[in-house]
């Protein structure tokens, strides 16, 4: 029977039943603004990037001053000791997407991290010298401000304001000083770590208390007078390096120096008269989405609510199908051929749907324990878009919170712990609990595998929605959610933001679902279809950007801390 078919006859049944949940009580309403518009996770970084765009600056000027104030006010996720992705859509439509993601040391073993028996060293991939690719963030921010920049602001013009948050200090948020507090345990294996991290005084930190971080000013002043030298060469090299070989790290001066961001084929796709452009390899988010989508639009899915069981059951069963092609196909291309082409094709996904049973889950045969996550990951990203139209989307990461929680000492930053990222040994899944195998093996000088996702929607040619979230696997599925949620349910970008989430990646097989995603029938239908539920949290930090007949609607995503500065 074709999909369509299929679909509606199922649908015609639970139309009829109570599970469909009760539409949002109300409108949230965004941010407004005629010109400019930055989303990101702390106000401070935002009204840099807007004060940017103030001063004549575009929107990828604003995006690397960002960048670098991120890495001083959102230390678990922004950073200088990490990697990140970034997709643009120029004004005149012409697309770029910069890979600035780590790389495995020139030093590594697909072996690394397995002790003699081959068995996984427990975590050695996370919290340890080996944990941390090269970083790429320094490299990528420069690329981004010399290639695309708007050739008016100087290099110091994009460092002075977080050199200047570093030195002179700012005011900890709640949510900041409270997951400073949580981690201290983390942070006192490190001395490094601790001296920042750890009050003198030893009282927990509070809202409101000024945190300087006086070697990253250093380091960031090192990078405003030397470019990427300051960072990949001189002193911070030898800081990186020296710590690197005392503590049993591989990172060496030939990794430093030979680092390069690449600029990659960005991935589209089609869905709904709306065009999708998103993150290719070493992410498998762009890939994912598309296919996703492709998948959905096999059947009427513009006639279903979120949050009903019929909904949920066709995003599960797509998930699970698109997870399970990630862990097989998606890598590094540079080092793996991945299908991109086929997996993104309507065809294929044609082909992906046919045995979708409608009315019960297909079990994830293959039974593996979960991995959850051992530590609250992080991750961040930010839109931004500025009067001419030029459209940014940035994701960074450090991999989990504060990265592997070990600072290069007198250099001020936190290192990434994205070596995880691969699959460091096959079927065994990491911190988000995705496996992988040969694509995503470690070699050297390869890229581990992505999650992240910074997209951007056009309507009509012109950007739309620009889009993108941390949270590891569950940011592909928090990006495909809030593009259903604009291109099919007509909700306005903050509402579109805020709804609740749902996710299942293939393994482990279950829903995991924020409260008030699903309704009590649908749970208790799905569960009848033979669908587990995952305890539920939250899902994701979508900071996006519509742009409606030019005017620009920020939606910072009210899970996190966020915030929107346009004018
Ligand atoms: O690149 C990735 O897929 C992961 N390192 C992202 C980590 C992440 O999103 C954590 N955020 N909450």
């Amino acid at each position: 029977m074709p999909n369509a078919a299929r679909y509606a006859r199922l649908f015609a049944v639970l139309v009829a039943s109570p599970l469909l949940m009760a539409p949002l009580a109300h409108a949230a309403e965004p941010v407004r603004a005629p010109g400019a518009m930055v989303v990101c996770a702390s106000r401070e970084a935002a009204q840099i990037g807007a004060d940017i765009m103030r001063q004549g600056g575009n929107a990828f000027d604003a995006a690397a001053a960002i960048g670098f104030a991120l890495a001083v006010t959102w230390p678990e996720a922004g950073n200088i000791g990490g990697g990140g992705l970034m997709l643009a859509v120029k004004a005149g439509g012409d697309v770029v997407t910069l890979d600035f993601r780590e790389k495995a040391p020139l030093l590594a073993d697909r072996d690394m991290f397995l002790d003699t028996s081959g068995n996984v060293v427990e975590g050695l991939s996370l919290r340890s010298a080996l944990a941390s690719g090269v970083p790429g963030s320094v490299d990528g921010l420069l690329m981004l401000w010399r290639d695309h920049g708007s050739g008016t602001i100087e290099w110091q013009q994009i460092l002075v304001p977080a050199i200047q948050l570093a030195q002179d200090g700012f005011p900890l948020s709640e949510e900041l000083a409270a997951s400073f507090n949580e981690r201290q345990d983390k942070f006192a294996k490190d001395p490094g770590a601790s001296k920042i991290f750890i009050r003198a005084d030893g009282r927990p930190w509070a809202a409101g208390d000024r945190f300087h971080q006086r070697d990253l000013a250093q380091t960031l002043q090192r990078i405003a007078r030397d470019g990427r030298d300051g960072f990949y060469a001189g002193d911070t090299a030898d800081l990186i390096v020296q710590q690197q070989a005392a503590t049993g790290g591989r990172i060496s001066y030939e990794d430093l120096r030979g680092y390069s961001s690449i600029y990659r084929p960005a991935v589209t796709g089609e869905f709904r008269g709306h065009t999708i452009v998103s993150m290719g390899p070493p992410s498998s988010g762009g890939v994912l989405v598309v296919q996703m989508l492709n998948m959905l639009g096999e059947f009427p899915v513009e006639s279903m609510t979120p949050g009903s069981a019929a909904y949920v059951h066709l995003l599960t069963e797509v998930q699970r199908r698109a997870f399970a092609d990630r862990a097989e196909h998606l890598g590094d291309s540079d080092f793996w051929d991945v299908p991109v082409a086929r997996l993104t094709s309507t065809t294929y996904a044609h082909e992906r749907v046919a045995d979708i049973a409608l009315d019960r889950a297909t079990p994830s045969t293959q039974v593996r324990a979960g991995a959850a996550a051992a530590e609250s990951p992080n991750t961040t990203h930010y839109s931004v878009v500025d009067p001419k139209g030029n459209a940014v989307a940035v994701t960074v990461t450090l991999n989990a919170s504060f990265g592997s929680g070990i600072v290069i000492d007198g250099a001020g930053f936190l290192m990434n712990n994205e070596m995880d990222d691969f699959s460091v040994k096959p079927g065994v899944p990491n911190l988000y609990g995705v496996t992988g195998g040969d694509a995503n093996a470690i070699e050297p000088g390869k890229r581990m595998l992505s999650s992240m996702t910074p997209t951007i929607v056009l309507k009509d040619g012109q950007p739309y929605l620009i889009a993108g979230s941390p949270g590891g696997a569950t940011i592909i599925t928090t990006v495909l959610q809030v593009i259903l949620n604009i291109t099919l349910h007509g909700m306005n970008i903050q509402d579109a933001v805020n709804a609740p989430r749902h996710h299942s990646q293939w393994f482990p097989d279950s829903i995991l679902a924020e409260p008030g995603a699903i309704g009590d029938d649908a749970r208790t239908e799905l569960e009848r279809m033979g669908h587990a539920f995952a305890e539920p949290r939250k899902i994701g930090a979508a900071n996006c950007i519509l742009i409606d007949n030019g005017t620009r609607l920020g939606a910072p995503d009210p899970r996190r801390q966020s915030a929107a500065v346009g004018f």
